[in-house]
């Protein structure tokens, strides 16, 4: 079952609740998170949280909940779900009050669904995907994950509408990340990802590949690179909450040379699946224990 959750209630998720005063539909005037739960756990919810609190600080809004009750709450909604495999987003906006642009004497809200995880095709992981590089048309505070999203999503549609499956966001010829994923190349066995500056999202599964390419004693480069370079690459992964790692075959209809899924990423993915298996059986072991 799909779960709803605003300001302190569990909600019919199709109930329409949001107030029309609501900041988050009248200015996108919030920020968000999404956690992938594996087995009635959430994974990384610690790191998840962390950057919803980043990300609530750099706009001035303080989440409405400490660290505890989020995961009380995250957990219920699980529960109540009755999904084993779901998708939580939550949001924190600055709350509900007559439209102004200055900030409101308001406190602020807080909202979250629970979902069944969004079916990516098998088939995508064993032959990859499509992706086309577009101009990064965002603001330069990318690495808040803020509810504002209208060029990432005008950014995929424009790439779906093509074929493929993801935009690559470029700016000064320089790669920054997917409209809602972060992107890897290796190029002679050495990993190369894009720096987390502030016009990217540090992503928790960027950091979790990186954390294990170094424990596969991969080299690892964060710095900028150029479309060319990502062309000439040997393999293109993208890795978001959502896809994991999703192998790429070609960019702007250029394929890649190798097989799909190459090597280097065959072995990262590996390396995620166990991580997940491990972290989500401790997680579950440990809860139960503590009932
Ligand atoms: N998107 N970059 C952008 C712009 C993103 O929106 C996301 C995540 C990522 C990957 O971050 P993480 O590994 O922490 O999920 C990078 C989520 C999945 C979304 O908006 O649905």
């Amino acid at each position: 079952m799909e779960i709803g959750f605003i300001n302190g209630e569990f909600v019919d998720i199709s109930s329409p609740v949001i107030p029309i005063q609501e900041r988050g539909h009248q200015f996108g005037d919030g920020v968000y998170e999404v956690v992938r739960v594996y087995r009635r756990v959430p994974f990384l919810l610690a790191e998840h949280m962390d950057r919803l609190e980043r990300s609530a600080h750099e706009i001035k809004l303080t989440v409405p909940y400490s660290k505890t009750e989020l995961k009380q709450i995250i957990e219920e909604g699980i529960q109540r779900s009755d999904l084993k495999e779901a998708e939580v987003y939550v949001q924190v906006t600055r709350g509900i009050a007559a439209r102004n642009h200055l900030f409101p004497d308001a406190l602020p809200s807080f909202t979250m669904t629970v979902r069944p995880i969004r079916d990516v095709p098998t088939n995508y992981y064993k032959k990859g995907v499509a992706v086309y590089t577009m101009e990064d048309i965002r603001w330069k505070y990318c690495f808040i994950k803020s509810l504002n999203l209208l060029p990432n999503i005008l950014a995929k549609q424009t790439a779906i509408d093509q074929g493929g499956y993801e935009a690559i966001l470029v700016n000064n010829d320089l790669v920054m990340e997917g409209s809602s994923t972060n992107v890897f190349v290796i190029k002679d066995d050495i990993v190369y990802t894009t720096p987390t500056v502030k016009g990217i999202l540090a992503g928790i599964t960027r950091q979790k590949v990186i954390d294990l390419a170094k424990q596969l004693n991969y080299e690892v480069i964060e710095d900028f690179y150029s479309v060319a370079f990502l062309k000439a690459a040997d393999e293109v992964f993208i890795t978001s909450t959502v896809v994991e790692l999703l192998p790429v075959h070609s960019i702007d209809n250029d394929r890649i040379q190798g097989v799909i899924p190459g090597p280097v990423m065959s072995a990262l993915s590996e390396a995620y699946r166990t991580t997940v298996i491990q972290v989500c059986k401790n997680e579950s072991v440990s809860s139960q224990s503590n009932e």
